[in-house]
């Protein structure tokens, strides 16, 4: 294969005998929920293909990098590390560099101009070709890209999981249709596509068999399940007489018998329909939890930015929740230091943060994305500004999200067993059904139970209490 030649030949699939010898392969990942769960799927079906997934990336053939474009940040991370592995593959000629995820999808041929050593570099939508694609690098090719944009249904060949545990992420749409203006997501990943309602069920039954109890329904913009092609076979109403797809998708989840939870993520308020309020009353197995990106609190802002919605239309979607699920944990994303905010649109964000009172929130100084709608405007908010707006959101979250977790304190929650901690394996973790971290002490507990946790103290990030009550069996 030449340097940079676009490789569309490769068919897509792979079959087991394709490597007698049990390659090591190592996944880095960077980025969102999405892309943990394509690295996920690639060691899956990387699994299925012979080769062995490995933990330590010094003991690994072959080291796959799954990049993110969102910021320049995230850019510059996945470039720093692939200058490393160049590096070591100086000394070990033998190890074989793929990238994977949104740059590539955003650099394409590129990619190898900056970072010759990389072997290949395969897009969002061609991860099932990747088994294929190191079969022909072992065998000498050499700079491989793929890009397939054509086959979204491709992704269907991606539904096999690694067995890790009582939680699952489950992609339901790929792509996003909005036009946010500093948004590099939809040219990168692509349009919108739902995969049929049939094969997400199916995905998640066979998990649920295998001991999942957790599913993590994801999308760029999971409300807008179906919106883009059919995903049911017949478009009646639902038995609770739900009639939009993303809802009557949670019914039909809900349904499935051993699970126990679902989350869903990201949302977007123009998904905060009447509907959606009632079924997350209704569905026992929804969680108590929505992530809905506010971005900012200046509705000039929120015009420029062409998110869709203003705040009083932010604050109507929320209370459409709150008022049929009282007990909502809501958090968000903020992004800082967007071309032209003052002062003045940076005090309206702080002061609607503090009205709609965030569980918590992720804080994002802007970052400008070439080819945006934004890019055309001045990135004219000071480093310094935007770094300083960051500390003090941050530090505004942190104290309102101690003040609400310490709302729990004496009370008992529910948590799901999900093992060690990472920090002291002698403590175990869970979740509350408002995605809430709880640390515990053991006791006779076993992963993927359903236990009371009586919470003792906590921090802004975490509780922290001793089990009161198994509720499972
Ligand atoms: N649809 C996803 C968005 C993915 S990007 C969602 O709604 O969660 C995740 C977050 O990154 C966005 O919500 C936004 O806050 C932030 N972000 C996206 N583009 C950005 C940019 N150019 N600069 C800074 N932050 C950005
Ligand atoms: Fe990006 Fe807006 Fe879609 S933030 S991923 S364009 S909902």
């Amino acid at each position: 294969m030449e340097s940079g030649s676009v490789c569309r030949t490769v068919k897509v699939g792979y079959n087991n005998a394709l490597f007698s010898m049990s390659m090591k392969v190592y996944i880095h990942t960077y980025g969102c929920q999405m892309n943990e769960r394509d690295s996920e799927a690639v060691a899956s079906i990387l699994k299925q293909a012979n080769m062995e997934i490995v933990n330590n990336e010094s003991d690994a053939d072959i080291v796959i990098v799954n990049t993110c474009s969102v910021r320049d940040k995230a850019e510059q991370k996945a470039i720093g590390k692939l200058r490393l592995l160049s590096l070591q593959k100086k000394k070990r000629p033998e190890l074989k560099i793929g990238v994977i995820g949104c740059m590539v999808q955003r650099m394409k041929e590129k990619l190898f101009e900056i970072l010759p050593e990389i072997n290949f570099a395969v897009g969002t939508r061609a991860i099932a070709d990747i088994p294929e694609i190191i079969n022909n690098v072992l065998n000498g090719a050499n700079r491989i890209l793929d890009i397939d944009d054509a086959i979204p249904e491709a992704m269907e060949q991606l539904t096999s999981h690694l067995n890790q545990g009582p939680t699952a992420f489950i992609t339901i749409l790929i792509g996003c249709n909005m036009h946010c203006s500093f948004c590099v997501v939809p040219k990168v990943r692509g349009a919108e596509w739902s995969r049929p309602a049939i094969s997400i069920l199916k995905e998640i039954s066979t998990l649920v068999s295998s001991g999942v109890r957790e599913v993590t329904l994801l999308g760029q913009s999971v409300m807008s399940y179906g919106r883009s092609n059919p995903v049911w076979d017949n478009n009646s109403i639902s038995p609770r007489g739900y009639k939009n797809s993303f809802v009557k998708l949670l019914e039909a989840i809900n349904d499935i018998n051993g699970l126990e939870r679902i989350r869903f993520t990201s949302g977007h308020p123009s998904g905060c329909t009447a509907e959606l309020a009632t079924a997350m009353q209704e569905l026992p197995k929804v969680c108590e939890h929505i992530h809905l990106p506010l971005q900012s609190g200046s509705d000039r802002i929120l015009r420029l930015m062409r998110r869709g919605y203003s705040v009083s239309g932010f604050c109507r979607a929320v209370d459409r929740i709150r008022n049929k699920v009282p007990d909502v944990a809501i958090t968000t994303d903020i992004i800082v230091g967007f071309p032209t905010e003052t002062e003045e649109d940076f005090e309206m964000t702080r002061r609607l943060m503090e009205e709609i009172n965030f569980d918590s929130a992720f804080i994002f100084k802007y970052s400008e994305r070439s080819d945006t709608e934004a890019a055309k405007l001045k990135d004219d908010v000071p480093f310094e500004v935007k770094d300083q707006r960051n500390k003090i959101l941050l530090e505004d979250q942190a104290k309102r999200s101690e003040r609400i977790n310490k709302q729990l304190i004496g009370k008992d929650v529910e948590i799901l067993v999900e093992g060690p901690s990472t920090r002291n394996s002698r403590r175990w973790m869970g979740r509350t059904r408002t995605n809430k971290i709880v640390i515990f002490e053991s006791g006779n507990v076993k992963i993927g139970d359903i236990v009371a946790v009586h919470i003792t103290h906590c921090t802004s990030t975490t509780l922290y209490g001793t089990i009161s009550q198994s509720l499972t069996g």
